[in-house]
């Protein structure tokens, strides 16, 4: 198939990459000229593992390449992927669909022939039959139909989410659009993945609900950390045995400083928004919010009393600053309040992320970054661990502790084991674990 993939953000550069390792013939396009560029020459602008090996591949094969011109990249293909950003508008919650309907009038333009125009950004319901009317506005020949196919997958392991999905749902009003859809999912034929094939309203809502249930359940988990801290318990142990009941599962209930990065926040939001215009409350979801509003706010808290009421004039080391490892998205991270608000308490944070600290200085003030985790630490009056990065669990206890003014190590992930921190001579803080 020929396919077209407009906007090269996360959902955009790794949809169209697969869809060119199955043997498609893919054009991805995006403004931005200096992206495209950088894209043309195989460099990757995010940090995804797997992700540079896998274009380059596709590139030297004449299967993929890049181009800011969207009239030529469509004109001949037989799908075109809207995966265009929808960020919050200011004030409002809900998604701006500006992008998706302005990339919908240029795609119904440039289009030749007939075409399937797949909407794979995360959008309210309601957006694809408002980009159907948009192209039929433009093309009253009827010849260009539009699917909902959201896409499911996570920063850090996006290669193999789309790969190896649990599932892949499509939205389509008709069988002509069913049946491209249909060859565009090919390699699941087998059966091997299921296709949920419903309409396009429920696939825009099944992307929503999932991550706001997801969403819920982190914060569920964390809510009972906080009382298994009072009740003496351990939140894994919970976690463990809760999780291991196949009709709850394990995944989404490790507890930690509450959920960040470009999704969650955004699309819990959203999703508010539609019931409000609905005339539905969701009042789990607004809890779920409130919830990791309230927490994120008490991570600072919770720092500041494990060092004994007062960070004035002490100075924190912070491990793990993106919004989970395995990424450089510094999007919504917990660690941006947590040391805005200990900085607003008078503390000196230095700070290390393998990945995140360009991103992170462009965000972070009066912040000092170190490439090496062990001088980052060094004479700090306390360490606080943000992100559960592998090669911060990997760090030598007991040569942290050497580096250290005091004894403090408050675990807001949960990375060390307690045991052999306080064996190295700390005096550890952890998240729903008794102190
Ligand atoms: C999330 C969803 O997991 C994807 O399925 C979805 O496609 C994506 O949003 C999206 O809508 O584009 P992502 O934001 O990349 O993916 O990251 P997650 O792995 O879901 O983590 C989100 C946040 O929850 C992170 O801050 C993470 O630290 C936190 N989290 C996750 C926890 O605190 N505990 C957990 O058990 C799991």
């Amino acid at each position: 198939m020929k396919i077209a993939v407009i906007g090269t953000g996360y959902v955009g550069l790794v949809s169209g990459t697969c869809f060119a390792e199955w043997g498609n013939e893919v054009i991805c396009v995006d403004k931005n000229v200096e992206k495209i560029m950088q894209l043309s020459k195989g460099r990757i602008p995010i940090y995804e593992p797997g992700l540079e090996t896998l274009v380059a591949r596709n590139q030297k094969a004449g299967r993929l390449s890049f181009t800011t011109n969207l009239s030529e990249a469509v004109r001949n293909v037989d799908v075109v992927l809207i995966a265009v950003g929808t960020p919050p508008r200011a004030g409002h919650g809900d998604a701006d669909l500006s992008f998706v309907h302005m990339a919908a009038k240029e795609i119904a333009h440039a289009l030749s022939g007939p075409a399937v125009v797949v909407v794979k950004s995360t959008v309210p319901v309601g957006t694809c039959d408002a980009v159907q009317k948009i192209i039929d506005a433009v093309r009253p020949a009827g010849d260009v139909s539009v699917a909902s196919n959201p896409e499911f997958l996570r920063e850090g392991s996006a290669i193999d989410d789309f790969l190896f999905p649990d599932r892949v749902v499509i939205g389509v009003e008709d069988e002509r659009t069913e049946a491209v859809m249909a060859a565009l999912y090919e390699p699941f034929s087998d059966g091997s993945t299921p296709v949920v094939m419903t309409k396009r309203r429920s696939a825009e809502l099944i992307k929503y609900a999932s991550n706001a249930f997801l969403a819920t359940k982190i914060m569920f988990i964390n809510e009972l950390a906080d009382l298994c801290e009072r009740v003496g318990t351990d939140v894994s142990e919970l976690a463990l045995g809760v999780g291991l009941d196949h009709r709850i599962g394990r995944a989404f209930l490790n507890a930690g400083p509450g959920y960040g990065g470009s999704c969650f926040p955004k699309d819990t939001l959203a999703l508010l928004r539609t019931a409000q215009d609905f005339g539905v409350t969701l009042r789990i979801v607004e809890e779920t919010v409130s919830s990791n509003e309230a927490r994120k706010r008490k991570m600072a808290l919770k720092v500041v009393d494990a060092i004994g009421g007062d960070v004035d004039g002490l100075t924190i080391a912070v491990l793990g600053l993106t919004f989970k490892p395995d990424t450089d998205d510094m999007r919504d991270a917990p660690s941006v309040s947590l040391i805005e608000t200990l900085q607003r308490f008078g503390a000196t944070v230095r700070a290390h992320d393998p990945v995140g600290m360009s991103n992170a200085s462009r965000i972070l003030e009066n912040v000092a970054f170190f490439e090496d985790p062990y001088e980052c630490v060094r004479d700090a009056d306390a360490i606080v661990v943000v992100t559960e990065w592998e090669s911060i669990r990997q760090l030598d206890l007991v040569r942290l502790k050497s580096l250290v003014r005091s004894s403090n190590l408050i675990d807001l992930r949960n990375a060390f084991a307690r045991g052999a921190a306080r064996a190295a001579g700390f005096s550890v803080s952890s998240i729903g674990r008794p102190s």
